[in-house]
């Protein structure tokens, strides 16, 4: 059958990968793609947003699967598009309707609906501009740390702590009445601050049933030992030690089955992933947000750890027909490093040669923000490249993916050294004590 994910990150390098190595998968398109799923897959200079061309692609090529990677088109409803149009409707996409990717793009629907379910989070108020002074009366009540989000999608910057009141007064104001985020801050929740270890379970569901996938946890700020802002994801790391069968079963009972019962009681026919961001508060798991899609770069570190044809599963889920499916996943472990344009996530270059891609290497080299200049490969994003290292134990895995990080250099480049380092002493038990 012909293939078609839709995204240009290292994610979708990831999906293109993976799917390439099912025997299901004749043709393999990318929309828009990279330069690295343009070397296993037909990149199609189609943008993620273009859902026109995008339907008249599967027309043209016979798509029997759609796997959609990043958030904003099924925020804006590709499925719908999709699921209205006669020549459409029938083909299988991995990726929930508006309705379903509500959870990601709303963050006060996303609150609401875990309240209506109860699935344990923090607890938050909702405040619009209109309500900008008893929001600033209900800052002074709070005690900080104070977290503050901004209602819509906003690339992964509308999220604010802060231990001081007045900053947290200022940023509201910002976000509420000078629309910092534009219409994602209309409204703005503030929320407890949770503290603990966070780590990221993906479920891959058809509504009914559903499938967890290895968990992993995310290296998010920019600077070693977590400091500096938040980036999209600087490196991930699965398995995660202190995720034991004992939470995770806290997590399914608690987390995964009341939120699919509850799409379901809501009428929602979600076929897709759910990203589920968690925090582990002494051995109890919280949800902080819920993303309508696989996580960047932990898909980097879960896929490969993936045994099993992922077409089958994926058709399964897209299809309504996930309950006899299951999933091999190897006991490796899986360390991915994020190599970044210098500068980034504020301003960085683009266009430096990238040395090195072709070195042989003990590694899975996953391109993200990359094009082709001339005979080259250049950088074209703050995210460059993931590399990812697999081993019997982290100590292995990680020396994989850093040798394979060495292989490769541009001018400006930048990475996270201490990936990992947190969970190599780590004792399973030590996460009661956060
Ligand atoms: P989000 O965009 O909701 O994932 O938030 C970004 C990051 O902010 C999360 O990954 C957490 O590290 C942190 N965060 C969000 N909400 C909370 C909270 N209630 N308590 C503590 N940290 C939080
Ligand atoms: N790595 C976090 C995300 O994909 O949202």
């Amino acid at each position: 059958m012909n293939i078609l994910i839709i995204g240009n990150g290292g994610r979708e390098h990831t999906f293109a990968w993976k799917i390439k190595q099912s025997n299901l998968c004749e043709n393999l398109f990318v929309a828009p793609g990279n330069a690295g799923t343009a070397a296993i897959a037909q990149n199609i200079p189609i943008a993620a947003d273009d859902f026109e061309k995008l339907g008249q692609l599967c027309i043209d090529q016979k798509i029997g699967l759609v796997v959609v990677g990043p958030e904003a088109p099924l925020v804006n409803g590709i499925r719908d598009f999709f699921d209205n149009h006669p020549q459409l409707k029938t083909i299988p996409m991995v990726g929930p309707g508006k309705a379903g990717a509500q959870l990601e793009g709303s963050k006060d629907f996303s609150k609401q609906f875990m309240l209506r379910h109860g699935i344990p989070t923090a607890k938050a108020k909702t405040f619009s501009a209109s309500e900008i002074s008893q929001a600033i009366k209900y800052l002074d009540t709070c005690t900080p740390p104070l977290v503050l989000k901004a209602d819509g999608l906003a690339a992964g910057k509308g999220v604010i702590i802060t231990e001081s009141k007045s900053e947290a007064k200022q940023a509201l104001t910002e976000m509420l009445v000078d629309k910092k985020f534009g219409a994602a801050s209309t409204k703005v929740l503030v929320e407890e601050f949770l503290s603990g270890i966070e780590l990221s379970v993906f479920v891959l569901t058809d509504g009914k049933d559903y499938i967890i996938l290895p968990e992993a946890k995310d290296y998010k700020r920019i600077g070693e030992g977590d400091t500096g802002p938040n980036t999209g994801g600087m490196g991930a790391v699965s398995p995660v030690v202190f995720a034991t069968a004992d939470f995770m079963k806290k997590v399914e009972e608690r987390v995964v089955k009341p939120t699919i019962s509850g799409l379901q009681q809501e009428g929602i026919d979600y076929r897709g992933f759910i990203f589920i961001g968690l925090m582990n508060c002494q051995g109890n798991p919280y949800v902080i947000e819920y993303n309508a899609r696989m996580g960047d770069p932990e898909t980097q570190a879960v896929l490969p750890r993936i045994k099993s044809d992922i077409v089958p599963v994926l058709l399964a889920a897209a299809a309504g027909q996930l309950k006899r499916e299951t999933i091999e996943v190897t006991h490796e472990t899986a360390v991915t490093v994020v190599m970044v344009s210098g500068g980034y996530p504020g301003d960085y270059e683009k266009g430096k040669i990238i040395n090195g891609l072709n070195s042989p290497v003990d590694a899975l080299v996953f391109q993200a923000g990359t094009k082709r200049i001339g005979e080259n490969i250049g950088t074209d994003g703050g995210r460059v490249v993931a590399i990812s290292g697999m081993g019997s134990n982290l100590a292995t895995a990680l020396e994989k993916a850093y040798q394979g990080v060495a292989k490769l250099s541009w001018e400006g480049l930048y990475f996270r050294k201490d990936i990992g380092q947190d969970l190599l002493n780590f004792q399973p038990d030590a996460s009661a004590k956060f």
